[in-house]
């Protein structure tokens, strides 16, 4: 119709949203601000709706997923809005055996260890998750002119828990994989890349105008290792998602060595956690791309001067990019008080405003 863009099926209004601009390293009225784990247990509306409801059953039920998603955009006036589901979602919805653990995490009752194991991991069809693609719809008409952001688990981060079996600090099963097996680790990585990529299109076509590919974990690895073990799969996931023409974010924690190969994998906007300066970190990815980041999450426990000054640090940083969105480093923690990143979003909007 007359008010969609010419880049996909989202309304015009969407597609010049600052959110959008930034992520297209175009100039935009102010830096826009969305949080990692914006959804969740910091705000209470989020606790009263969870209630009862375990974590993957809530991920399944679009009314609900529609209603959580949109929590933080109503509270926090934030420019974006990222939908609500978990990484673990779509290797759930092809049948395998793993549940989220509250305050554990997500944990797979008979984990990947084998070539024979690699036979559970069949394709993702958009009728595995046509929840999604109701959720979706319902927030596209809800969110006006604010993006939806989908999102996926990359490759290497999905495998760390299903050849772990759950979360863990020193990821033994999956690197021994890596070096041992070579040849069945990329196997894996290959089978979760066709899922994440199947998993990432079911949402763009639903609507999303952006995504994110979650790689929390990658930091775990030297720069070679990953370039030679996990790169080829985050490559495919992101080449298969882009004729869309919709920004593709990626991001990972403890990365600040991989920072230039998280962007040559494909991605248009690279996320950075709060250990490597935003100035830094765009002379290790070079040009053309956009950043996202990277205020420590912690800092929101301290008073709001110290908030704004670490803030500033930020945009200062920040200021000679060829595009920001302003992020926490990483997931915004539970035990926030969520008025701090309301005055946050504020800051960084009255502060950079042009
Ligand atoms: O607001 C948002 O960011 C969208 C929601 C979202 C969730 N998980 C909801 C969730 C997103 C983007 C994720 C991604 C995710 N899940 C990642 C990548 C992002 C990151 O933090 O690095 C990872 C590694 C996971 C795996 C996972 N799922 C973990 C480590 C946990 C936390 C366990 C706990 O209880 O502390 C989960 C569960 C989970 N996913 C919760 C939420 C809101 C908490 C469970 C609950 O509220 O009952």
């Amino acid at each position: 119709s007359a008010n969609e863009s010419p880049a996909g099926r989202q309304p015009t209004a969407t597609y010049d949203s600052p959110f959008m601009k930034a992520c297209r390293r175009e100039p935009v009225p102010h830096t826009p601000v969305w949080f990692m784990r914006q959804a969740g247990r910091s705000l209470p509306e989020y606790r009263k709706v969870r209630a009862g409801v375990p974590m993957l059953e809530s991920c399944m039920r679009p009314e609900l997923v529609t209603e959580i998603t949109l929590q933080p955009v109503r509270r926090h006036g934030v420019d974006a809005a990222i939908y609500f589901s978990d990484i673990v979602v779509p290797l759930k919805a092809i049948g395998l055996d793993l549940d989220i653990k509250p305050g554990v995490g997500p944990v797979v009752e008979e984990p990947i260890r084998t070539r024979a194991d690699l036979a559970r991991l069949r394709d993702l069809t958009p009728e595995d998750v046509s929840y999604v693609t109701e959720a979706i719809g319902l927030l596209t008409r809800e969110l006006g002119p604010t993006p939806l952001i989908g999102f996926a688990g990359a490759p290497f981060t999905l495998a760390s828990y299903l050849v772990e079996g759950g979360p863990s600090r020193t990821y033994e099963n999956a690197k021994a994989m890596m070096y041992g097996d070579p040849e069945l680790w990329a196997d894996l990585l290959d089978r979760l890349a066709d899922i994440t990529a199947a998993f990432l299109k079911v949402q763009i076509e639903a609507g999303a105008s952006a995504v994110q590919l979650f790689d929390s974990w990658v930091g775990a690895l030297a720069p070679a290792d990953y370039r030679r073990s996990v790169m080829p799969a985050s490559v495919k996931v992101f080449e298969a998602v882009a004729g869309y023409g919709v920004p593709r974010i990626h991001f990972g924690v403890g990365t600040g060595e991989l920072l230039k190969l998280m962007g040559d994998a494909g991605a248009d906007v690279v996320g950075v956690d709060w250990r490597v300066p935003l100035d830094e970190a765009a002379r290790r990815v070079g040009p053309g791309k956009a950043l996202q980041g990277n205020l420590d999450p912690t800092v929101l426990f301290a008073s709001t001067e110290v908030v704004e000054t670490r803030t500033r640090e930020v945009l200062d940083a920040a200021a000679g990019l060829e595009g920001h969105v302003f992020n926490l480093g990483h997931g915004v923690m539970p035990s926030i008080d969520p008025d701090a990143l309301t005055r946050l979003v504020d800051y960084v909007h009255t502060r950079t405003a042009r």
